[in-house]
């Protein structure tokens, strides 16, 4: 098929549900980086690199020279929140970055004032805010976060925008009837339908207006086949959910390491220690039944205990959250996994990560914001799997199971990018080494 990818637009508009720990991190990211104060460390798309066509081309640039993709210079970012604190008292509250690179962006922060958020107390229990719309249904607030969506367009001269979601963790909802067709989801709105979140309304909003979206929490939000039509219909790209960083990351790292070894494993138990604002949110037993869900389902689609039995049938998997103020962002997550190998001789992997969340998360919501604006330019719709290899939980069709291997997920997202650029799949097969003539192998 030939691509036509469009120009890209002379700025992106970026729209933000959440400015707190990572929404933050992201903004005062970026606008360090564009004056020079630090490198996009952790962005793909800003310093990884691709390899194109045979090793001895020696062709390897990196993905931002390669791609036709929008310069972060040319980002205009905005939001919504809950509370009316700028993204700089909101930097400050959320204690990720110090007062010194917050101080050095002090302007910029200051310019990005929330707008009034769609929330509902009883999607998120822990959380209490002032700055929320009124109306008197959900198609209401849909129709008032479609007029904001409009202001900051004309406001910013824009002519595309991408919508990325980085507030806080719903409670968990199962799909119901009112998720199956867009039919029934817009009549559920009308009649204020309790299965339909706030970030659902944000999700229908952004693409009934044609705005690529990205689901940054465990929230069922776009993972649902009403707002899966709207997408295909409307033509949107949309993509989730719950970034990959912290302890699933390295879920995904080591466990197809183990399992390309071939080595057992009885048990993974992972627990987490944090103390800011989304473990708070978490401490809710209906918050952390989304991100377990969302977290657990990691190691069954890694390692396919059904297809390795003797290996994997038994793994006994525990993940727990603890709220612990005193830790604030730097989180830190401990793994205990119980292995075995040959003659079934049993040994113990320990992993003690002090992370910072939202410095992992950050670069994530670069790329994806990137990322889903080049999709929208290049056609695609729907659920972008290709885009997998950033969220614990990737959307993926109903009639596939998700892929979770890392490495999997970033051989499938280099290989649509050079799908895009109309450059060859690499498949590392090498032929012509082991056969003097590789047209002539069998
Ligand atoms: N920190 C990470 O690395 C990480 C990783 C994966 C997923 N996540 C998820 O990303 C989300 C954000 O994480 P965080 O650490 O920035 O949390 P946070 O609590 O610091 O920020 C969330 C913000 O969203 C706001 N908010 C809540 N409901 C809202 C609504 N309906 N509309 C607008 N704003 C609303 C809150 O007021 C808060 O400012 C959480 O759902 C979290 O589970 C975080």
């Amino acid at each position: 098929m030939q691509i036509t990818i469009k120009d890209k637009p002379k700025k992106l508009g970026v729209l933000i549900p959440g400015l707190g720990a990572i929404g933050t991190t992201f903004i005062a990211g970026i606008e360090l980086i564009k004056k020079g104060y630090s490198k996009p460390i952790g962005s793909l798309t800003q310093m990884g690199t691709i390899r194109l066509g045979k090793r001895t081309e020696d062709r390897t640039p990196i993905l931002k020279d390669f791609l036709p993709l929008v310069n972060i210079e040319d980002l205009v970012i905005g939001g919504w929140d809950i509370f009316e604190d700028s993204a700089y008292d909101s930097a400050k509250n959320a204690q990720v970055l110090s007062n010194e690179h917050i101080e050095l962006v002090k302007n910029e922060l200051k310019a990005i004032k929330p707008m009034k958020a769609v929330f509902d107390k009883k999607y998120v229990k822990k959380l209490d805010g002032s700055h929320i719309k009124q109306a008197k249904n959900k198609f209401e607030l849909a129709q008032m976060l479609m007029t904001d969506i409009d202001n900051f367009k004309t406001a910013n001269d824009l002519t595309d925008v991408v919508m990325i979601w980085c507030a806080s963790t719903e409670i968990y909802i199962e799909e119901q009837a009112v998720h199956q067709t867009l039919e029934a989801f817009e009549h559920g709105l009308k009649k204020n339908n309790p299965a339909i979140s706030p970030s659902m309304i944000y999700a229908y909003a952004a693409i009934k207006k044609g705005i690529p979206f990205a689901n940054g929490a465990p929230n069922l939000t776009v993972d649902i086949p009403a707002i899966c039509e709207l997408a295909k219909t409307n033509n949107v790209p949309i993509a989730g959910k719950d970034f990959k960083t912290g302890q699933t990351l390295m879920k995904t790292i080591i466990a197809p390491g183990l399992k390309a070894r071939v080595l057992g494993i009885n048990g993974w138990f992972s627990t987490n220690i944090l103390g800011n604002r989304d473990g708070e949110v978490l401490d809710d037993p209906e918050s952390f039944k989304t991100k377990e869900v969302s977290k657990l389902g990691v190691l069954d689609s890694i390692l396919q205990p059904e297809k390795n039995p003797e290996l994997y049938k038994d793994l006994y998997h525990k993940v727990r959250i603890n709220y612990y103020p005193p830790k604030g962002d730097n989180k830190e997550g401990w793994d205990n996994i119980d292995i075995f190998g040959w003659l079934g001789y049993r040994m113990q992997i320990k992993i003690d990560f002090l992370c910072k969340d939202s410095i992992l998360a950050a670069p994530i919501v670069l790329d994806l914001i990137l990322f889903l604006d080049l999709a929208k330019r290049v056609g695609f719709s729907g659920i972008q799997e290709w885009l997998s290899f950033y969220f614990k939980s990737p959307m993926h069709l109903p009639s596939l199971y998700p892929e979770h291997d890392l490495f999997v997920q970033l051989a499938k997202l280099k290989n649509t990018l050079r799908y895009i650029m109309e450059e060859e799949m690499i498949t590392h097969l090498g032929l012509d080494y082991y056969y003097d003539n590789a047209s002539e192998a069998k």
